[in-house]
């Protein structure tokens, strides 16, 4: 297993890696699993500290990043935002240069984005996104992984994402950019992902032959998709506006009926946790299309394969 140019680095949005890292994580972590399966698995970063520093609840994120840690010979640090000082009003700024002292990798979920571009600046280990307002890069890269695994390449392959344009959204449009993949994305006008993630998207797209569409129609979106995408429709965080989100969603929802717009045998995909009856029926999240429990293992292959590369 080659130790790729990431030592050391940050990654704080899909966009930190280049096209070549991108599909080497991917890669790395599909040889991960293998190994792991046949039992040989070898690689270790014995001793190193690892601290996790989450100021929002995860099961997936945690757990993958917690195990990958510990099946590395590294030992995890897991400390919730409550339980530390910053839920008494010690700056993040502050914090994050304690955290940076007694780690040598820090992996933060947070409120705001901008927190985690100051902490970049402030720390001398790398600083790993574990999922902030604007991105999710590690799901990403767990999402496409396992759609490498069940189609063999994803260049051309065309990927749907139906509803909100959250986080989620913002990693896998600036990951399909890389890696070739026709994303089409269908939310509410007023649920569009950012501008700003788009055009970033559409700067990589011309060079990897990617296509980025946005739409408001799922029906569209979906049509020959090999895979269909959707997220919570309130994310963390946003709790106050649920009702206006779910009022403004509600004809985004991934059933049965949007499945069948898609190409014959395609995937449901979702990053977890769902929201059953809200942005996927049960009935699709769980049917034999539905890959997600895939997605959530290769949370823990791609986990190992970025600490790996970081430390
Ligand atoms: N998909 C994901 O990040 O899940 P958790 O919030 O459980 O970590
Ligand atoms: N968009 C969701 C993803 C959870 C893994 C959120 O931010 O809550």
């Amino acid at each position: 297993m080659r130790v790729n140019s990431l030592s050391g680095r940050s990654i704080l949005s899909v966009n930190d890696l280049s096209v070549d890292e991108f599909e080497s994580l991917i890669d790395l972590s599909i040889r991960v699993k293998k190994s792991v399966k046949a039992g040989l698995f070898g690689l270790e970063k014995e001793g190193r500290i690892i601290t996790l520093l989450f100021q929002k609840p995860s099961t997936r994120t945690r757990l993958s990043l917690e195990v990958a840690a510990r099946m590395l010979k590294a030992h995890p640090i897991y400390m919730g935002a409550g339980e530390t000082q910053l839920s008494r009003g010690e700056p993040i700024a502050d914090t994050v240069r304690v955290f940076e002292r007694m780690s040598n990798c820090i992996v933060a979920r947070v409120n705001s984005h901008s927190d985690l571009v100051a902490m970049r600046r402030l720390s001398r280990v790398p600083v790993i996104n574990a999922l902030s307002d604007f991105e999710h890069p590690l799901q990403a890269l767990a999402d496409f992984m396992t759609l490498k695994e069940r189609k063999g390449s994803l260049r051309g392959l065309k990927l749907a994402y139906v509803g909100d344009g959250n986080n989620v959204a913002h990693s896998l449009i600036l990951g399909a950019a890389k890696l070739g993949v026709w994303m089409s994305v269908a939310t509410p006008e007023g649920y569009r992902p950012s501008l700003e993630v788009i055009a970033a998207a559409k700067v990589e797209a011309e060079k990897t032959g990617a296509k980025i569409d946005v739409l408001s129609s799922p029906q569209k979106a979906v049509e020959d998709a090999d895979a269909v995408y959707t997220d919570v429709w309130v994310s963390m965080g946003q709790e106050a506006e649920a009702k206006k989100k779910l009022e403004a969603l509600r004809g985004y929802q991934v059933n049965a009926e949007l499945m069948k717009l898609a190409k014959p045998g395609a995937f449901f995909m979702h990053c977890l946790p769902a929201h059953r009856g809200e942005e996927v029926s049960e009935d699709v999240l769980e049917s034999p299309a539905s890959v997600v429990f895939d997605q959530a293992e290769n949370r823990l292959h791609t986990a190992i394969a970025v600490l790996y590369s970081v430390l």
